[in-house]
């Protein structure tokens, strides 16, 4: 056991190094070189039968495990949409962890349980949805996804007499699912998980954007839940929700939004982009991707607060009840505060500077597709938000510039598939690039194309 004099050194000696990597940021390989990768050897142990001292343990994590980290945290991490962290958000963190707390309700945690309640106000007024909704703060838009439609099918069935919480899905109405045919597979594995078939997906057709075609929507009803999207993962477009939302309203239907990044574009000047999001049932979204927020935090959010509350509750005999806890919000029941750094970022950047964060990065990405279209490239998409879609003059050429590219340690970014063929993605998201992190990616790419044969 440490005393409190050994505790002190060794957050201390934390801090030290973890200050020292975020200074080596922008300096070291976006992806780690080989022989790093190699080095993560040294961990592969047998667990001590006794412990090492543990300033031991945080200098062979630093020394061996730093080297081997993906610089995501960086300016120059341009895959997924993984976003970087904001300094106030990981300073929050760092507090949050001392405290330890078990943010499971008021009675757990007071600071907690008023802190998450306000940062899910702010969340709703920032993503203009509607004011009264519940808002739970869970692990990841994956996790999120699985609570909001369990709430989703949970609703459904009980407005058709059925009650869910005791009797099951045996004997149950079927419950339809139209999801739109460029679904995210994490929601896919949440209707999986929940136990709807992957067979009995009703698949909405779409657009060469991938944003559901209004004119072959299916059709829809009372027992239908319709999940679709803001931010499409390859093309950052938005479905018709104006169009398609009152519609499915109309038949009764529930709908879903997976929102994981884009959603956050409501925060900005390019907002008209998801009008009609508003209208939905659900929505979920994640700090950790373009709100730069650490790792794991997302956020179900219900607009008929009891919904999500009941179909989450865990309410024990020896606690109390409560609609508001995170515990009858989200999957998890002891859980950290994941919603004070969103709190933190949303305190210290406020509405402007989130505005001027989304803002920009719509203008780099929007400077970028037309910079590699000059330079030669095709990009595939209409690039509204901060997803670039690139192809270069054939599959093998394409193929052959991502790698080099990652291989250069100079940027990162990933492979996907677009309209059956090879393509490779751009993400604008981390609050570090800057105007001249775009500029060193396109003359990159500009001398990858020149040097790589088509
Ligand atoms: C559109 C979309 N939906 C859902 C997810 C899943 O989010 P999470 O990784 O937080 O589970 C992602 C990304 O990972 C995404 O881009």
């Amino acid at each position: 056991m440490s005393s409190h004099n050994d505790e002190h050194q060794l957050l201390t000696e934390a801090d030290r190094r973890a200050l020292n990597y975020v200074a080596d940021i922008p300096t070291r390989p976006v992806f780690p070189p080989r022989a790093a990768i190699a080095g993560l050897q040294a961990f592969e142990e047998a667990l001590p039968e006794r412990g090492y001292p543990a300033s031991q343990v945080l200098r062979r994590l630093d020394e061996i495990g730093s080297p081997a980290t993906v610089a995501s945290n960086g300016p120059r991490y341009f895959g997924f949409v993984i976003g970087a962290t904001l300094p106030i958000a990981a300073a929050a963190e760092r507090l949050v962890l001392a405290w330890d707390q078990c943010a499971s309700s008021f009675d757990n945690s007071p600071v907690a349980d008023t802190l998450e309640r306000i940062a899910g106000r702010w969340v709703t007024e920032t993503l203009d949805l509607p004011r009264e909704s519940a808002v739970g703060f869970g692990t990841s838009a994956s996790a999120c996804t699985l609570a909001a439609l369990s709430a989703a099918r949970r609703t459904l069935l009980a407005r058709k007499g059925w009650d869910f919480d005791a009797d099951g899905l045996v004997g149950a109405p079927e419950v339809r699912v139209v999801v739109s045919a460029s679904v995210h597979i994490t929601v896919k594995k949440a209707l999986r998980v929940l136990g709807f078939g992957m067979n009995r997906l009703i698949v909405a057709p779409t657009d060469a954007q991938g944003r559901v075609d209004p004119a072959q929507l299916p059709e829809l009803d009372a027992l239908t839940i319709l999940c679709l999207q803001a931010g499409e993962v390859n093309t950052g477009e938005f479905d018709p929700f104006a169009e398609l939302i009152p519609r499915a309203k109309a038949a009764g239907a529930w709908v879903h939004i997976d929102g994981a990044f884009g959603l956050w574009v409501r925060a900005s000047s390019s907002a008209t982009l998801a009008t009609g999001v508003e209208l939905a049932d659900s929505w979920t979204t994640d700090g950790h991707k373009w709100l730069n927020t650490p790792y794991d935090g997302a956020m179900a959010i219900c607009r008929d607060a009891e919904a999500l509350a009941t179909a989450m509750n865990s309410d024990a005999v020896y606690a109390t009840a409560s609609r508001d806890a995170q515990k009858n919000l989200t999957l998890e029941f002891s859980r950290r505060a994941r919603g004070i750094p969103i709190w933190a970022a949303l305190s210290a950047l406020g509405r402007d500077g989130l505005r001027e964060l989304i803002d920009r990065h719509i203008r780099q990405a929007s400077h970028l597709a037309a910079s590699l279209r000059a330079a030669g490239y095709q990009v595939l998409n209409r690039v509204v938000l901060n997803q670039v879609l690139v192809r270069a003059d054939s599959d093998e050429q394409t193929v052959a510039i991502r790698l080099a590219a990652q291989e250069s340690g100079r940027v990162w970014f990933g492979p996907t598939v677009w309209q059956e063929r090879p393509a490779f993605r751009l993400s604008v998201s981390s609050w570090r690039t800057t105007d001249a992190d775009i500029e060193s990616l396109i003359e990159l790419l500009g001398e990858l194309r020149r040097t790589t044969p088509a």
